[in-house]
């Protein structure tokens, strides 16, 4: 089978390589899983140039957090789900550290605890995006922040896939949000997906944006992907005891110095506003919830999708063959739909 192999951390498109390596053997509770679409990810390319909060132990398959497959076949002694079932595989570590396997690879092996079932009319690119960003969107709001009804929402980079859903969420939970993007020409089209209000920070100030937007009673929650000085405005932008939360840092997309990823908060609203500023990792989330929890919130997630209240924008397929263009796509601004790597294999490709 062929796999996308990372040689050792650097720049993504220099250190891929596409290797020829056996089919896996799944053991006891294990399933073997024919990959049919797999994203790639901001955070891929994170760990890739050895900046992320893990680092594999190279050489590794490339990336790979999620995808859909196919269950290929099943380990001994182990009955579920069926062969030929089709599943998503949360590949996010359980714990702080390396994937069990990246995802850019035609076969891979699971525990069947991270085997999701998927229904039929959920296309493929849907599927495989459903473990990291709709999840992120929905413990942002509803258990990092617990936005209430009727209350502000500040989000950055809200044009990104978890931006996008965080709106589409919001508008089912009757939330009110306040959106940053980079680009004018982003604005209209996050105002038609639903986003209350818009500010593009091209030409308009964050802080006095969202004061004018807010009234006195100000904003009391955010949740930033962008850090640097973007996310610094964002907390500034709070009302006293306000809550912001960092999920991202794209702002230092391609530094690898971890002395370049900050966030230059004031003084002033940490202590005398005693506003929070704290992280979120989805895999540190996975690493405290029992499997039980995150089956039971990917289910959760799983359903709002199937019900069409979160819409994933729809991926462009590469194969893996082409994962220089792959890569550069995921990385040009405005690049708008997310690259997949969508494996072909001639039988049991339904279209989707
Ligand atoms: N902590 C976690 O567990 C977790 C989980 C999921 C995702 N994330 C993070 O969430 C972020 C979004 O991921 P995604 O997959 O949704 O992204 P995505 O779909 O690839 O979209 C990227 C978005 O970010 C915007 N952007 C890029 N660089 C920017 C900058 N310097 N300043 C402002 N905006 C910028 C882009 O705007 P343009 O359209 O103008 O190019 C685009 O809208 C990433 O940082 C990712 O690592 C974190």
């Amino acid at each position: 089978m062929r796999a996308l192999v990372a040689v050792k951390a650097g720049e993504p498109t220099d250190v891929l390589r596409l290797e020829s390596r056996p089919v896996p053997t799944p053991k006891t509770g294990q399933a073997l899983i024919r990959v049919k679409a797999t994203p790639i990810h901001a955070s891929d390319l994170h760990v890739l140039r050895g900046r992320y909060g893990f680092s594999p132990t190279f050489p590794a398959v490339g990336g790979g957090l999620e995808c859909v497959g196919r269950v290929a076949a099943l380990g001994p002694d182990t009955e579920a789900p069926t062969v030929g079932e089709r599943v998503v595989v949360a590949a996010v570590p359980a714990v702080p550290g390396p994937p069990v396997a990246g995802t850019w690879q035609e076969y891979l092996v699971a525990d069947t605890l991270r085997l999701l079932p998927v229904p039929d009319h959920l296309s493929d690119s849907s599927a495989c995006q459903l473990a990291v960003n709709p999840l992120t969107a929905l413990l942002l709001v509803t258990r990092e922040l617990d936005v209430q009804p009727g209350e502000w929402l500040l989000q950055t980079a809200a044009g990104s896939t978890v931006g996008r859903l965080v709106i589409q969420l919001s508008r089912h939970l009757g939330i009110r949000t306040i959106n940053v993007v980079r680009r004018r020409a982003a604005v209209e089209e996050i105002k038609a997906l639903g986003g209350d209000e818009v500010i593009c920070t091209e030409d308009e100030d964050l802080v006095q944006r969202v004061a004018e937007t807010a009234g006195p009673d100000g904003v009391l929650k955010a949740a930033d992907c962008v850090a640097g000085p973007v996310g610094a405005q964002v907390s500034q932008a709070l009302a006293p005891s306000g809550e912001l939360v960092v999920y991202g840092a794209l702002s230092t997309h391609r530094k690898t110095d971890p002395a370049a990823l900050t966030i230059p908060l004031q003084a002033r609203s940490v202590i005398y506003e005693t506003k929070r500023i704290r992280g979120f990792w989805l895999n540190r989330w996975f690493a405290t919830a029992s499997p039980e929890i995150a089956l039971h919130a990917l289910a959760r997630v799983r359903g709002l999708v199937a019900d069409e209240v979160l819409s994933i924008p729809r991926g462009r397929p590469f194969p893996l063959e082409h994962f220089i263009e792959a890569v550069a796509l995921a990385e040009a601004p405005a690049h708008g739909t997310k690259p997949l790597f969508v494996i072909e294999d001639g039988r049991d490709e339904d279209g989707k």
